[in-house]
């Protein structure tokens, strides 16, 4: 029976020790600005540990592209903003495609490229002008090395592009914003390329949390929602503003353009005003939300979708600007042992010696791995990891 075979999976899911995990399409954003995370021959079986097929990138690392190759593990690789005004010239975008995704093609499995994170709600002009041409032009140079039927062109946007997300049924975009953003889905919708946004329950909790349930954003148990809209009941936040995302996507006629959520996570740590981050609700945030992805469900809008979650991030990234919040987000801390106990790591970090920090130790026979000493990030080509990762700030 489906639902007794689900429960039993799942306690092997929480307390531990087998391997793959059978959570299955979640994907996992792999950032580094960082200058002590193992290198990327280290980082596949982690990758598989936590059953993740899908992997994002914020730059086309060469090293993490040759590590997985023959892995069958999917990537977004990604184009930082600051190469958005370069790449609207088709023979750079050419030469960028050619060298960053047609060479590690078809070992390593790239499926989309990301160009620009969150450009649109930076609220540059001239930013914002650049990225349809660029995402043109990269396309245009897959078309020309006839790869544009296995790589899609998309880029990732904030929910900060939204105006109105609550109640999820009158979910529209910035009314400022819509003239940019239209061109955008069109292009999406002729390409057959997804919507990438990235959705953080964690900063709406943050910015009020006398008057966020702490359940709702946390997948706990609560009485939730209902949209008076269509009366459709939410018992979390992240569906709430998954589902105004495709009402606003709706109200511009793109009802049917699907949707990846490119970044959500939760983090183990903040500083002392960042109510909420810690590893206690780290641990429910992204355990309940593997569960979910795990049950196959979509949200109340679009039951009969797949959830398309890349949850943020693999480590914690020790470089990162801003508040102690964004270098605290990973799963894992980079020495490879869990951030906290999701139950599904432990084992890929064993070094031979079972009392491994994890949370759990399991004594196991499973892979092997001894992380290296910090590796030195300098990947030596197009540098474009520093500096573009989103602050996520709404
Ligand atoms: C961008 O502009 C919008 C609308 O004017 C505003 O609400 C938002 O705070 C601005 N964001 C930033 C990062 O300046
Ligand atoms: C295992 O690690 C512990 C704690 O770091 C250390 O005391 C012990 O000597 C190690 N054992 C082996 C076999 O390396
Ligand atoms: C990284 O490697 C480059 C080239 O080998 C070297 O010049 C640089 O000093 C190294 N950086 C660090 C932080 O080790």
């Amino acid at each position: 029976m489906a639902d007794s075979h689900f429960s039993v999976n799942l306690g092997l899911f929480f307390t531990g020790f087998l391997f793959p995990v059978l959570v299955s399409s979640v994907g996992i954003n792999y950032g580094q600005i960082a200058n002590n995370l193992p290198s990327p021959e280290h980082v596949v079986p982690l990758v598989k540990a936590i059953g993740a097929n899908r992997v994002k990138l914020y730059d086309a690392d060469p090293k993490v592209l040759k590590a997985f190759a023959n892995t069958g593990v999917e990537f977004i690789v990604g184009l930082g903003n600051e190469y958005l005004s370069k790449m609207t010239d088709p023979a750079n975008a050419q030469a960028w495609v050619k060298s960053n995704v047609q060479a590690y093609l078809p070992a390593t499995k790239i499926t989309s490229i990301a160009v620009g994170n969150e450009v649109l709600t930076f609220n540059d002009t001239s930013l914002s002008g650049c990225l349809l041409p660029a995402m043109q032009s990269v396309h245009t140079a897959l078309v020309n090395l006839k790869l544009d039927s296995q790589v899609t062109v998309t880029t990732a946007h904030s929910v900060a592009i939204l105006q109105s997300s609550y109640p999820p049924s009158t979910g529209a975009f910035r009314q400022d914003l819509k003239g940019c953003i239209s061109p955008i889905l069109d292009f999406l919708s002729k390409t057959c390329s997804p919507f990438l946004i990235n959705a953080y329950p964690f900063f709406a909790y943050k910015a009020d949390p006398k008057q966020v349930s702490l359940d709702f954003v946390l997948f706990q148990p609560n009485a939730g929602i209902v949209d008076p809209g269509n009366n459709l009941h939410y018992d979390n936040m992240l569906f709430a503003q998954i589902d105004a995302v495709y009402a606003a996507l709706a109200s511009l006629g793109y009802k049917k353009l699907p949707v990846q959520i490119s970044e959500t996570g939760w983090p183990s740590k903040g500083d002392e005003n960042e109510v909420g981050a810690s590893p206690e609700n780290a641990k429910k945030y992204n355990g309940n939300l593997l569960k979910l992805i795990n049950q196959k469900k979509g949200t109340p809008a679009r039951p009969n979708s797949d959830l398309n979650i890349f949850v943020f991030a693999m480590f914690n990234e020790n470089m990162k600007p801003g508040p102690t919040s964004e270098r605290n987000y990973g799963l894992f801390k980079p020495d490879g042992t869990p951030a906290y106990g999701l139950g599904f790591s432990g084992i890929a970090v064993s070094s031979g010696n079972s009392t491994s920090s994890g949370s759990s130790s399991p004594k196991t026979d499973g892979p092997s791995i001894y992380l290296s000493p910090p590796a030195n990030s300098s990947s030596g080509y197009l540098a474009i990891s520093s500096s573009t990762v989103s602050f996520r700030s709404h």
